[in-house]
């Protein structure tokens, strides 16, 4: 009865189901049908196909990857299979439902894979450069279907990121921290779920084909051992995937906490000017002070402080005994001609430039510096070698700041040059389960408010102010 209602609903999806139709014909392995024929185009869309047995990971790279192509300024999204099925099949009974041999749920579960897919391949056709694709896929029949609608199809490219992990410790510490907390174990008590979801581990491994470098040897794909411990790259098509490699080499899963503060109030932000590179104040340096003795109470183990070349954040520094390190990708945003200019000035003496800026605060660059979108290139490295640390604390200035705390918390280009980041006030970056738990502290030294709100009426579809400009305190 459900499998016939939910062959309705997949019916009912036009285009798609006629083509799921089409490829299930018997000619369709020796017949190339329409773009497949056609040469693969270097801009065309990219489908990432998660690999691996439950509670390897896969939603954790999934979500992380796909925040670091937004912010890169690649449109990812993902697409998750487990969740088409929970927003259907409300009541999850226990592991056999994921057992290869219940025909019955391999069929229901095969629906829910074109569902996505569907949705998928519609997000690709419009806005998206690169999607997701989320599930298991454990067998190379799935992995075939993918291709067949993907690659043969619609002539995307598919890259597949394999996780493989049998060390069963991190295993169990994952199930036990994600998986029990899952919406199918609502109505289950924590060890009885963590049984179930053990069970559902088994069911998946009596049918796993891992990717394999003869049977797959011209696919694209990346095979993660054990939590980032060693990597096998395969047949790299394209910069997006090298980028997606690179990315996937550098992160890692180790307990540590983010600190990121602008340096303390400096000469030139008393008199509302910005840029330039002046000395902090009386205040600021009462903010240095403060900070040493703050961050030395947050007893963190083996701190590494991060400065930008400029003397503000260099003396908002002074007082610590940890390594410091001055970047020079740290220092504010270059307001070229606008530097060391208030904002008032900018506007009586550039008024075309300053009505621009308020059109769109992110890719509009100064007249000989810099964009919003310039400063996250040249903050990449940063983020870079911050998923390599562990703990760092990063003194940095407004701009700066916006950037970073848009890729931990996942803010969009339209709102991250209006994130409201105060002068005096630690953010502390902790990364939990799928995200980011964030812990404001302001250290209770005044300082003059260097935040301009965002104009109104720049854009009539935009949200509301408040959705917009503040940072929460759990994401
Ligand atoms: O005012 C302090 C400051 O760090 C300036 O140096 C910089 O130009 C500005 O903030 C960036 O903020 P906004 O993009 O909102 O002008």
């Amino acid at each position: 009865m459900l499998i016939h209602s939910l062959e309705q609903t997949t019916l009912c999806r036009g285009g798609f189901r006629r083509t799921a139709l089409h490829f299930k014909g018997s000619h369709f392995t020796s017949m190339p049908i329409g773009p497949a024929s056609c040469p693969q185009l270097a801009n065309c869309p990219t489908v990432i196909v998660m690999v691996g047995l439950p509670a390897r990971g896969k939603t954790y790279m999934s979500k992380k990857l796909t925040r670091y192509l937004n912010w890169i300024g690649v449109k990812c999204r993902v697409f998750n299979v487990g969740e088409y099925r929970r927003s259907a099949v409300k009541e999850y009974k226990k592991f056999d439902f994921f057992d290869p041999e219940n025909k019955e749920a391999m069929k229901i579960r095969k629906v829910f894979c074109e569902q996505a897919m569907e949705d998928m391949i519609g997000w690709l056709e419009g806005e998206g450069d690169v999607a997701v694709f989320d599930a298991t896929n454990t067998t190379r029949e799935r992995r075939q279907l993918v291709l067949d609608y993907c690659q043969q199809e619609k002539n995307f490219k598919v890259f597949f990121i394999e996780s493989m992990c049998d060390d069963p410790e991190v295993v169990a510490e994952n199930v036990k921290e994600v998986k029990v907390n899952s919406p199918d174990y609502r109505n289950m008590n924590k060890d009885e779920a963590m049984r179930d979801f053990l069970e559902r581990i088994r069911m998946y491994q009596k049918s796993y084909e891992p990717l394999d470098t003869q049977h797959d040897k011209e696919k694209s794909f990346i095979q993660v051992h054990n939590v980032g411990q060693r990597f096998l790259v395969n047949q790299i098509q394209d910069h997006v995937q090298s980028k997606i490699c690179y990315y996937l080499m550098n992160i890692h899963v180790l307990p540590r906490s983010i600190y990121l503060t602008r340096h303390g109030e400096s000469e030139l932000n008393i008199k509302g000017r910005i840029g330039g590179d002046s000395s902090l104040s009386f205040h600021g340096r009462q903010f240095a002070n403060a900070l040493a003795k703050f961050m030395e109470e947050q007893d963190v183990n083996n701190l590494k402080v991060w400065t930008s070349q400029l003397k503000r954040t260099i003396e908002t520094a002074g007082g610590f005994h940890a390594p410091i390190e001055q970047w020079k990708a740290l220092n504010e945003i270059d307001a070229g001609v606008c530097e060391e200019m208030t904002y008032e000035e900018i506007q009586e003496k550039y008024p075309e430039e300053f009505a621009m800026r308020d059109q769109d605060k992110y890719h509009y660059r100064y007249p000989r510096g810099e964009s919003y979108q310039d400063l996250v290139a040249r903050l990449e490295p940063v983020i870079m070698e911050l998923e390599r640390q562990t703990n760092v604390l990063v003194i940095c200035h407004q701009a700066v700041m916006r950037c970073l705390l848009a890729y931990f918390l996942d803010k969009n280009s339209d709102d991250l040059p209006y994130l409201k980041v105060p002068l005096h006030t630690v953010m502390k970056l902790t990364p939990m389960a799928y995200g980011c738990k964030v812990e404001s502290f302001y250290l209770n030294i005044e300082a003059v408010n260097t935040h301009r709100e965002r104009p109104k009426n720049t854009d009539p579809l935009r949200k509301s102010e408040d959705a917009l400009e503040t940072v929460p305190d759990h994401y």
